[in-house]
């Protein structure tokens, strides 16, 4: 029986909650599948730093390199506010684990179902059939990494920070080719997003993406748009795009951006995914939900659970090559919400359910 051994970090607030019903729902498929599970949990975030002093302890380092990939859950929150930028519960667990296991590929689908579109921002004549977009954000290099990065004090007096942008062709190349995948897996559509008018790395940046699917994919039907047109483009109209690919501080706004349009975080998951390979050679990865730890909900068990079960889906999709159950499991959220099993944050202020009743629900379908 295929043992899927991965590291569970729940973290902070709604974290524990949701992470508790996506295990069920995993372990429910599972059984099915004949697959076995072997979760191993270990505190971060908050959770890290309250019970070892930092928000990614060593100690969970090493469980997560012992994995195959890792599902996590969501860290931070008012306890931890008044630390440190450097020390916060997000910054200091997830920028460390993405560099730690070179997690370069961040995916992010935006998926909206038609019957929910009424919870768009977006008027519904904008989106009549819902929203189904990916963007795919570099993850390890750009502003995020670059050094210098640091705040200095000039000899006239004056303070000045400096923060470095800088990404390597391979950089480029290895994201392209990620994106190219996942077009390949839809509409073989792709737009670059960069900033090419005004910044030396956005020209690299769209001069490899250009002669990589050039030479790699000219089955891809590649467009190329500046950032600040990007963002108005995706309020206008999000189904103009189909896969996006950018860069890392471009990704994290516009993946927010996507988020909102979307509805509901409580729905969005994603996945990043590693440079490096596991047991399996299949690709490391990172697996959460986008919507936070929201603390003004936690512990009243009513958080939605099912972004979290779709980043389940997602791990069984690339870190262990399991097509058919995360599919399952994809088609089951869809059921079980589509059919009306709604917790509060999409329920359109009707009648809702709970966490756990969600993930029977959930459950009930697969
Ligand atoms: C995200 C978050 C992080 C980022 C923060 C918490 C460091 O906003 O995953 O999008 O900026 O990447
Ligand atoms: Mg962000």
């Amino acid at each position: 029986m295929p043992t899927l051994k991965f590291a569970v970090l729940a973290g902070d607030y709604i974290g524990p909650e949701v992470m508790a019903e996506a295990l069920r729902v995993l372990g429910h498929v599972a059984r099915q599948e004949g697959l076995a599970l072997a979760p191993t949990a270990a505190d971060v975030g908050g959770a890290g730093i309250d019970n070892h002093g930092k928000a990614l302890p060593d100690s969970t380092l090493r469980i997560c390199e012992a994995s195959d990939a890792i599902l996590f859950g969501s860290v931070g929150g008012p306890k931890w506010e008044k630390l440190p930028p450097k020390e916060q519960p997000e910054r200091a667990a997830l920028l460390p684990l993405r560099k730690h296991f070179t997690l370069f590929a961040n995916i992010r689908p935006g998926l909206l179902y038609p019957e929910l579109t009424g919870l768009s921002p977006l008027k519904s004549e904008r989106i009549p059939d819902g929203i189904d977009i990916v963007c795919i954000r570099e993850l390890t290099g750009g502003l995020y990494f670059g050094k210098p990065k640091e705040t200095t004090t000039l000899p006239d007096g004056d303070v000045q920070a400096v923060d470095t942008m800088i990404y390597r062709r391979s950089e480029i190349e290895r994201i392209t080719e990620t994106a190219i995948v996942t077009a390949r897996s839809r509409k073989k559509k792709l737009c670059s997003i960069d900033k090419a008018n005004v910044l030396e790395t956005s020209v690299l940046w769209r001069k490899t993406v250009t002669e990589y699917v050039a030479r790699n994919a000219p089955d891809i039907e590649l467009s190329h748009m500046l950032v600040d047109n990007a963002a108005m483009q995706l309020v206008r109209g999000p189904n103009q795009f189909d896969v996006l690919v950018t860069e890392n501080m471009f990704g994290d706004i516009l993946s927010d951006e996507m988020a909102v349009i979307c509805g509901s975080l409580g729905m969005l998951s994603s996945a990043s995914l590693g440079a490096g390979r596991n047991s399996l050679g299949l690709p490391f990865g990172l697996y959460e939900p986008a919507g936070g730890t929201a603390p003004d909900i936690a512990g009243k068990g009513i958080a939605n659970p099912c972004a979290q079960v779709l980043s389940c889906a997602l791990m069984l999709r690339h870190s262990f090559g399991l097509e058919k159950p995360a599919a399952r499991i994809e088609a089951a959220v869809r059921g079980a919400v589509t059919g009306g099993s709604r917790t509060a944050d999409i329920s359109f202020g009707g009648a809702s359910v709970g966490t756990r009743a969600m993930a029977d629900a959930i459950i009930a379908r697969l």
